[in-house]
């Protein structure tokens, strides 16, 4: 096979999965939409925003494209999979009709409840007062969630009934998240450590990815703002073996089993975001879609083709499959703009990263970069164009050795106002290392 694959999306996780899809003996020419600096040494960009369906249904027909490979989850929740199967194209991702597990809390919290999948218990308002009588009666701490799609912020996390009562008025009263918040989930607060799990499905096989956890808060040891994630590292040692097949055989197999008993048939990845206390996983969320930053701490321990395993996820093939995975610990560090997650400027140039690419399990993946228009020198030059700029991940043979390796390296790294979290993986090492 020769393959044309187009990837979605402009972060670090469509580099990494760019990347991976270049691994490919399947694969003979990868385009990537919009992508970055970094997609575009190993892909060919092209200018179609993420969510312009009728665009790049447009492009993927004129180019005959054999695969498209979606990363963030606004077009899979807009419905890009029905529409490129209404075209008779090879598109990876579930339907919008299964994309609401993401798409909607409401939606996820009542498949879950009717699947039996553990979560937080949870009631859903359309109605502020009802919801404001609801939070003084239950008390703090409790989790008010808007229904839609928030780009990451519609969570609020309250230990006061003033907070929570102040996060129904900023979602249903100041409508901060617009149309997302019609709707709110008012849940328990879960306490424990949280670890996200993605597996392959194809709608009755289910293939489990390493497990990872992610580092949502700006500085280190957790504190600040929340961010679109500041690191990650692959396996989670809290999700142990016991814990991992409690994982498939509570979470993922009765939902999957459910969903297609009832004839919708999930196929794509299925990222459960989930919370472990005393060996018990709950579902804190569920995504559509690959995580990020968790694929580049993921993707560089797999040693399988992601092309196959992508294929035969969309041709209900995955019976059998077995992947291969590297067993070293990996860690993947982002490097941020000065101010991110608030306000941060761009332009600024990038040095350092050529001195990183002969390093031995060290790999780049680029986000919020792009090439320098105007360059003279022999050498690519990027320059920042995001929030989060790069993801730096490492394999090593030990969580230390590998936070060693991925440390030295980004010292090498340097941005005006570049800033990254320290303490990437520290947190695992109450494992062991
Ligand atoms: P979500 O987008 O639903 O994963 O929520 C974002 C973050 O909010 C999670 O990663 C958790 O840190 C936190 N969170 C969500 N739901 C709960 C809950 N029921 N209890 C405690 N923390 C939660
Ligand atoms: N790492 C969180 C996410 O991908 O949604």
């Amino acid at each position: 096979m020769s393959l044309k694959v187009l990837v979605i999306g402009s972060g670090a996780r469509e580099h990494c999965l760019s990347w991976k899809i270049s691994q490919s003996q399947l694969v003979d020419k990868i385009y990537c939409a919009p992508g970055n600096g970094g997609t575009a040494l190993i892909a060919q960009n092209i200018d179609i925003a993420a969510n312009d369906i009728d665009g790049l249904l447009d492009f993927v027909r004129k180019e005959k494209i054999d695969l498209t490979v979606v990363g963030p989850e606004v077009p899979l929740v807009d419905g890009i999979v029905d529409e490129f199967e209404k075209n008779n194209l090879k598109i990876f991702g579930p339907r919008k009709d299964l994309a609401l597990l993401e798409g909607s809390k409401v939606f996820a919290k009542e498949a879950m409840k009717k699947y039996g999948v553990p979560t937080a218990s949870f009631e859903v308002f359309d109605d502020a007062d009802l919801a404001k009588a609801y939070i003084k009666k239950k008390g703090a701490p409790l989790v008010v969630k808007a229904d839609g799609l928030a780009a990451g912020k519609g969570v609020i996390v309250c230990d006061t009934v003033e907070q929570a009562l102040g996060a129904v008025d900023l979602i249903m009263i100041d409508k901060q998240f617009g149309d997302a918040g019609q709707r709110i989930v008012v849940e328990q607060c879960l306490d424990g450590e949280e670890a996200s799990v993605l597996i392959f499905t194809d709608g009755t096989t289910i293939i489990p990815l390493v497990s990872s956890q992610d580092h949502k808060r700006v500085y280190d040891n957790d504190k600040g703002p929340n961010t679109g994630g500041m690191g990650a590292y692959a396996p989670a040692p809290v999700v142990t073996q016991s814990v991992s097949k409690k994982i498939i055989d509570k979470v993922c197999a009765p939902l999957i089993s459910g969903l297609k008993k009832d004839g919708k048939v999930y196929k794509g990845i299925l990222y459960a975001g989930l919370m472990i206390k005393d060996g018990e996983p709950l579902v804190l969320e569920f995504n559509v879609r690959f995580g990020d930053p968790e694929t580049q701490a993921i993707l560089p321990k797999l040693k399988s083709d992601l092309v196959e395993v992508i294929l035969r996820t969309i041709d209900g093939k995955l019976k059998g499959l077995e992947l291969l995975w590297d067993q070293r610990p990996c860690l993947c560090v982002v490097l941020a703009s000065g101010g991110y997650p608030g306000n941060y400027q761009k332009g600024k140039e990038i040095d350092g990263l050529q001195s990183l690419e002969n390093l031995e399990d060290i790999f780049i993946f680029h986000a919020g970069t792009k090439i320098a228009p105007s360059q003279q020198a022999a050498a690519n030059v990027f320059l920042t164009n995001g929030g989060r700029v790069l993801s730096i991940a490492g394999l090593g043979n030990s969580i230390t050795e590998t936070q060693q390796k991925v440390y030295k390296a980004i010292e090498k790294v340097y941005f005006e106002d570049m800033h990254y979290r320290k303490d990437i993986a520290s947190k695992a090492l109450q494992f062991g290392d």
